[in-house]
């Protein structure tokens, strides 16, 4: 999720780790810290905040001398921010020390089983247990660093990007990667080790690129050895020699920080039902909904508040947490719900969605749900975050920073939350047949997949948006579960290329809104093999016999709508309930790529903030 620097070679390591930890904020976090060996000591320092707190505080609580150190900028996953849970972390014994990024999904189990084995912890992170499990391993067989980190990640689940350094094998530094990034600069008698190449770029730029599931021990003058972690066999490195500027790297080679999380999407769909979706076993779990599951049980209804994206992802929830659990929802702007003296019992069950967890409105609206002695439970991206502290219990979107204004993966990361919130209380109800039930969770897990193929109509979009780069107006119509979507996608559109767009629900255009239709109207119908198709082609067949411009989102192979589009998009199947996982990322990229031929800033466009902290 964040990032990691590490060094090892003739250099002072602190202003390399430093500087490259402030090369890595574009990733965005909430602590930072660096561990340094001076050839005697270990010395530590990490902090909440920014890496410029960490600068401030390392000069005044350690001696910066040493040509070997880790650092670490911390997005956190599992312990609130603060600075026992900031990396690096060290082992009890005090020899090993380790900077993680990622999700270790079975550290619950991990820790107690080390409890047992008489091993404390500091702090709440799944890291520290990992970094204990390493140091059990190799104790255990006597082992080096290597060979003990190679056994432990075997009995690791998650995601991971490590750098470890033992005290007693000074000169080297174990990295591993599984699920998260990871480079390794080799630089002459000196080696590097980050999240990407921009800490590293300007000392050198031959690099060797991790694969997932593979480990390297860099130790200094000796050729470093990359295994497989599965059964230790060695790999050949591929080293590269990077072309790549400083800024293309930050975005992975993507033009913009949206269109990275774009196709991030697939990827944070899985680290957000990670450790919680068991398909196979038919399980949901989620600590904060197993806490409180009578509470939702019990509810009388459901009230969502949001603002914005997270609002259509609210509206959405509307649709699934209807039909699978029966409990009436209300969808409610944070805005108007906070002054519009609403009605609110203590039997009601609020749920509040924002990805910032900052987002003024919306904490004004948990505080007054709360006076109102309602349960309130929050699906946050940022962990520790105001309205994650404020809430009585919540769930956590695993998106990672959100870097562009517009929200892209945290509206299919909430959905995610969202739905698996919605089958568990389902399967606690019964209020979904087993075979739907099970449905429902095997189509999810293999969500990510079809999400990847979903973003392959990248090129078919970007030709389609050349068409309607400068469109005045747009439509964009969608029914049941992709009405929200509709809305979703027209916002996108406004809040980026500054295109007037309106979402309405594809029924609605008879009653006022087919006036708008001529050539000039492009309107985007989201028209998926599903329910109530019959009814979204005849919408279309109205809107054709006024000449619009139809714009349409269909299910792979569709025939019929091809007939009456003047351009298709076909994305693939999957339950109803499940489609604005995929229907939103065509949408996703028409707006990307209208903005960027109308030369508009994608990132951060006009008169917009990535967290509206102010009424
Ligand atoms: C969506 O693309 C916008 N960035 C904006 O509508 C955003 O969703 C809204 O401000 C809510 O933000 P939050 O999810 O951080 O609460
Ligand atoms: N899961 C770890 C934590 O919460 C690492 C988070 C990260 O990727 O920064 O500390």
């Amino acid at each position: 999720m964040c990032g990691i620097v590490g060094y090892i070679g003739h250099r002072e390591a602190y202003p390399v780790i430093i500087k490259g930890l402030k090369r890595l904020e574009y990733r965005g976090y909430d602590s930072a810290g660096v561990v340094l060996y001076d050839g005697n000591d270990l010395k530590l320092s990490k902090t909440k905040g920014k890496v410029s707190d960490l600068e401030a505080r390392a000069q005044e609580e350690i001696s910066l001398t040493g040509t070997i150190g880790i650092g670490h900028t911390r997005w956190a996953t599992h312990g609130v921010p603060n600075d026992v849970n900031s990396h690096p972390h060290f082992s009890n014994s005090g020899n090993l020390v380790i900077v993680h990024n990622g999700i270790i999904e079975n550290y619950e189990p991990l820790k107690k089983e080390l409890i047992s084995r008489g091993y404390t912890f500091k702090s709440d992170t799944d890291t520290e247990v990992l970094v204990n499990l390493i140091e059990d391993v190799k104790k255990k067989d006597n082992l080096k660093l290597g060979k003990a980190v190679q056994i432990a990640l075997n009995q690791v689940v998650g995601a991971y990007a490590i750098a470890v350094f033992d005290r007693e094998r000074p000169n080297e530094i174990v990295a591993a990667r599984l699920g998260s990034p990871l480079a390794i600069g080799i630089g002459k008698d000196e080696f590097f080790v980050a999240s990407d190449a921009s800490p590293f770029i300007e000392y050198t730029s031959n690099a060797i690129y991790l694969e997932d599931e593979e480990m390297a021990v860099i130790r200094l003058h000796k050729p470093m050895k990359i295994r497989k972690i599965k059964d230790d066999s060695l790999v050949d490195p591929y080293v590269q020699e990077l072309q790549m500027n400083l800024e293309q790297i930050e975005k992975n080679g993507y033009d913009h920080f949206m269109l990275k999380e774009i196709y991030e999407q697939p990827a944070v769909i899985k680290d957000t039902y990670r450790g919680r979706l068991h398909a196979n076993e038919g399980l949901i779990k989620m600590a904060g909904i197993e806490d409180n599951l009578q509470k939702f049980l019990n509810a009388d209804r459901i009230l969502i508040v949001a603002c914005g994206t997270s609002w259509h992802a609210g509206l959405v929830a509307e649709y699934i947490f209807e039909e699978f659990t029966r409990i009436p929802v209300e969808v409610e702007y944070a805005s108007e719900f906070r002054y519009r003296n609403p009605i609110i019992n203590a039997n009601d069950v609020v749920i509040a969605i924002s990805q910032s967890g900052e987002t003024a409105d919306t904490l004004a609206a948990i505080k007054l749900a709360k006076e109102h002695g309602a349960f309130v439970f929050g699906v946050c991206n940022v962990v520790g975050s105001s309205i994650s502290r404020e809430t009585h219990a919540g769930a956590y979107t695993h998106a990672g920073p959100e870097i562009g204004v517009a929200s892209t993966k945290a509206f299919t990361t909430q959905i995610t939350v969202l739905t698996l919130i919605a089958l568990r209380l389902a399967s606690a109800k019964g209020t979904l047949s087993n075979s739907a039930y099970h449905r429902y969770l095997q189509e999810l897990e293999i969500m990510p997949e079809k999400v990847a193929e979903a973003l392959e109509v990248n090129d078919k979009v970007q030709a389609i948006a050349e068409i309607y780069k400068d469109a005045p107006n747009c439509l964009y119509l969608g029914r049941g579960y992709n009405f929200p979507v509709a809305l979703e996608g027209a916002l996108k559109l406004k809040e980026i290329s500054y295109i007037h767009a309106e979402g309405y629900p594809a029924a609605e255009m008879k009653h006022g809104p087919i006036a708008l239709i001529d050539e000039q109207m492009p309107v985007v119908v989201i028209a998926q093999k599903q329910e109530h198709y019959d009814k979204i082609v005849s919408n279309i067949q109205e809107i054709k016999s006024r000449s619009g411009k139809i714009i349409a989102v269909v299910t792979s192979g569709d025939t019929q709508v091809r007939e009456l589009a003047d351009h298709v998009i076909e994305i693939p199947s999957t339950v109803d309930a499940l489609s604005p996982l995929l229907t939103t990322i065509p949408l996703q990229l028409l707006s990307y790529h209208i903005a960027v031929m109308r030369g508009c800033n994608v990132d951060q466009p006009r008169n917009l903030a990535k967290s509206v902290t102010v009424e």
